[in-house]
């Protein structure tokens, strides 16, 4: 995004709400829950979470773990994560910090899953890198198959006359740790829609005031929905 468009956005576009990323009352049975559990192996091991948010990746493997800890650099996630292991009675642990610089922190554990995390990473081998060092039996990543925000990229030329580059996609986060000596296992699903696409929400991401929601209401009306494709990736 073009600097002068972030600067004059009354909100940042790249912050979401801990509301939207709460773990459900009974986790999903999703291809990237099953491969952390048969990761786990019945060991009651310790899970990471990096970029946690409000836990749903962990939390969803409490019953199989001894101890979650989520890592994230928004306090905001952290505490909703907290308040949720808490009321679960979840043995928990959190790390405030951006991934990779507080791996440190986190230390190692049998099982790193790193869920949604990384679009926004200039840097994509260290924080893979890391992920790798942290975690003594695998890593499980789950990724939406395109960028989660490239559905939007014809409104940002409808609206800001910009031409949004080529999005990145799970394939790309393949390649870079083929780069790094890494073949991770992929497995490509649909899931479920989870984060808001009201205009309101779409006017934030696309840095625009809410004057505007009435626009972005009519435009979506043009667009195709957002696509449901992820890939869980393991190694
Ligand atoms: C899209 S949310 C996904 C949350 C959660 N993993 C899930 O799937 O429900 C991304 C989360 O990663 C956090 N995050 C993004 N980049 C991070 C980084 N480099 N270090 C730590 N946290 C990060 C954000 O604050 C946010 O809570």
């Amino acid at each position: 995004m073009p600097p002068e468009i972030v600067s004059a956005a009354p909100h940042s576009p790249w912050k979401h709400d801990p509301a939207h990323f709460g773990a459900p009352a009974d986790a999903a049975d999703t291809p990237s829950r099953r491969t952390a559990l048969g990761l786990l192996g019945g060991t009651r091991g310790q899970v990471l979470d990096v970029g946690c948010g409000g836990g749903s990746a962990c939390i969803a493997l409490a019953d199989a773990a001894g101890m979650l800890v989520g890592l994230d650099h928004d306090p905001g996630m952290l505490a909703a994560f907290e308040r949720d292991c808490a009321a679960r009675g979840i043995a928990h642990r959190t790390v405030l910090g951006a991934w990779p610089e507080a791996a440190d922190q986190a230390g190692q554990a049998d099982v790193v899953v790193c869920h949604h995390v990384g679009y926004n990473t200039p840097e994509l081998a260290p924080f893979l890198s890391a992920l790798t060092t942290a975690a003594r039996g695998g890593v499980v990543m789950e990724l939406t198959a395109r960028h989660p925000m490239a559905w939007l990229d014809p409104l940002w030329q409808r609206f800001h006359g910009l031409d949004r580059s080529a999005p990145a996609t799970a394939d790309d986060a393949v390649a870079v740790l083929v780069e790094l000596g890494i073949r991770p296992s992929a497995i490509r699903w649909e899931r479920g829609a989870r984060l808001p696409e009201d205009p309101a929400w779409v006017a934030r991401r696309l840095c625009l005031p809410p004057d505007r929601v009435p626009e972005v209401a009519a435009a979506l009306e043009d667009l195709p929905r957002r696509p449901r494709s992820v890939v869980t990736l393991t190694w």
